[in-house]
């Protein structure tokens, strides 16, 4: 007992001599609200009083710094400053100058890198559930390697089940999450989008009618570098744009009723301002013609029905309600990053259309666990489920300028690689058209006696335009290594062969032709006209073909077979 209290003293007087001559910071900067142009960093301060300003350079060393102007810290000690007029798809370094004197210490530093102005291609990563006291936090070095442009944390950022009216109690955790050694060194080099779930808002399950509410909104207000939120102290819901892609995120805990509550039309998981706003979302994303529309929603959209789940499934009238509107709109690029569930997982719009009587596939990707214990919940999942932890999302999109963009989701688990992926091009065009792409279809073949064969038919009486592709060489800037190296394309009707081609831009004139073909399909542009892929633009009259894809010089590979019938 007596060494016990020795060793309490001595560790006394250790952090007594740190807060006088250590950093001015508690736990660590972070950034967030990134644009082309613009940051936001925030911090807390060690004490009340302290001026403080942001530097952001390009120059590590803080040379030529951009200046934000000066805060004073004061309730809660927390400062939060927004720098302008940055340079888009730039690298920055960013420290703070306190009481006149530009810090060294390493929780005051960090980086970014501004958004591209428009088309640009990039690579964001999310994950959920991630608990500081467990092991395992290598998964956020993991992250940090990856260089993403943005950290997408989709809820769970903690397990502190914090449900008071005492705003130090929410700063504590904070604190906690920024101050740990690998967590906080993930935030300081990345930027932060962060949508709360249950465990880090108010306790397991927590909604609307948590006594800490309010005091959860404030402190995130005051805590996080967060994009614009849409309602004056409501809901933290919150809509951003990274190249072409709009992401919309929902707060589905601050505003929901209770999961117990029986299902009626007024019962919502987003409350009836953040619905109304995030329908008006949509529309607005739809008729601004992103290519590809992301909807941070942390918890489980693919559940069964049933009162009482803390899934969608516990909302399914309002579900349905989302699902219809998302059809009825025309809205067909929206993609789910999801979390709350402890695994990754995929599904291509086979189990999560819950439109009535359907019309709304929604691609749903899971990216979870951080480091909490593995689970599954929800689903059937098409492409799988992979509970675990030390897991995390990554999501690649391809921007060549077209009218859709191609993406690659990673499942990422650290020391394993990618355990789950899934390809897939998004396109503004498909919100204001039916459903343009018939078949496209990921395969590999073991070598020259090998093929991958598919069919489709024309049933209209009158002749359909249609463009086929059988994708190789390009597959290679998704990063799938063994792309087939020279794809053959055939396409038969019975035993007659209609078309067939192996290099898909002969000459200027067939890329041009192709290439707007490609346009009006929404399928991503092929990035050089030199490449081997194959592609084919027909006129097929009514009848039954037959897709034939091999490698032409009988080396294995992968190739992307797509057949689109042209508006
Ligand atoms: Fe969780």
């Amino acid at each position: 007992m007596r060494k016990f209290a020795l060793l309490f003293l001595a560790w006394t007087l250790v952090s007594v001599a740190s807060a006088q001559t250590g950093s001015p910071v508690v736990g660590g900067v972070w950034s967030g609200n990134v644009t082309p142009t613009s940051v936001t960093v925030a911090a807390r301060m060690v004490t009340a009083g302290m001026r403080v300003r942001l530097l952001v350079s390009t120059n590590p060393s803080l040379a030529q710094p951009v200046y934000s102007s000066t805060v004073t810290s004061s309730g809660g000690n927390g400062v939060k400053f927004t720098v302008q007029g940055l340079q888009p798809d730039t690298d920055y370094h960013y420290g703070l100058e306190v009481g006149g004197v530009i810090r060294t210490d390493e929780n005051t530093r960090g980086r970014f890198t501004t958004f591209p102005l428009g088309r640009g291609s990039f690579k964001i990563a999310f994950a959920s559930c991630g608990d500081y006291r467990h092991g395992g936090q290598h998964v956020y070095d993991a992250i940090r390697a990856e260089q993403p442009l943005l950290f997408i944390n989709l809820g769970d950022m903690h397990y502190s089940d914090t449900n008071s009216t005492e705003p130090e109690d929410y700063r504590a955790n904070y604190d906690q999450v920024l101050g740990h050694r690998n967590q906080g060194a993930l935030y300081r080099a990345v930027p932060v989008a962060y949508m709360w779930d249950d465990h880090d808002y108010a306790g397991n399950d927590s909604d609307s009618t948590a006594l800490g509410r309010d005091t959860a909104r404030s402190v995130y207000r005051e805590r996080v570098p967060h994009y614009p939120i849409a309602s004056a102290g409501g809901a933290i819901a919150q809509a951003f744009t990274v190249g072409r892609v709009r992401v919309i995120m929902t707060d589905l805990r601050s505003a929901s009723s209770p999961v117990t509550q029986r299902e009626s039309p007024s019962k919502s998981r987003m409350g009836s301002a953040q619905k109304a706003w995030f329908k008006q979302e949509l529309i607005s994303a739809r008729d601004a013609g992103y290519p590809l529309v992301l909807w941070v929603n942390p918890d489980p959209w693919i559940a069964p029905a049933q009162v009482g789940s803390d899934t969608w499934g516990g909302h399914a009238t309002e579900r349905v309600e989302i699902a219809n509107f998302i059809r009825d709109n025309r809205i067909a690029n929206v993609v789910l990053l999801s979390g709350d569930m402890h695994g990754l997982a995929v599904d291509n719009g086979t189990n999560s259309d819950y439109a009535t009587g359907g019309g709304a596939p929604l691609t749903v990707l899971h990216g979870a666990a951080l480091t909490a214990e593995p689970s599954t919940k929800g689903g059937p999942y098409s492409g799988g489920v992979l509970p675990g932890r030390g897991q995390y999302g990554i999501l690649e999109v391809y921007d060549n300028g077209g009218p859709s963009v191609a993406c690659r989701f990673l499942g990422m688990r650290v020391g394993e690689g990618a355990k789950l992926t899934h390809i897939f091009s998004s396109s503004a065009q498909s919100s204001k058209e039916p459903a343009l792409v018939n078949i496209s279809t990921l395969a590999r073949v073991s070598g020259a006696d090998d093929a991958v064969v598919t069919g489709f038919v024309i049933s209209s009486a009158s002749a359909r335009q249609v463009l086929i592709r059988a994708i190789g060489p390009t597959l290679a800037a998704f990063g799938i290594a063994d792309a087939m190296k020279r794809p053959e394309l055939a396409v038969f009707n019975g035993e007659t062969l209609v078309a067939a081609n192996s290099a898909w831009a002969g000459d200027a004139n067939a890329e041009i032709l192709l290439t707007s073909a490609f346009d009006r399909a929404g399928a991503f542009r092929l990035i050089e006209s030199s490449s081997r892929d194959a592609a084919l633009l027909l006129n097929l009259s009514q009848g039954a073909y037959t897709v034939r894809v091999k490698s032409a010089d009988g080396t294995p590979g992968a190739t992307l077979l797509e057949v689109y019938d042209l508006p």
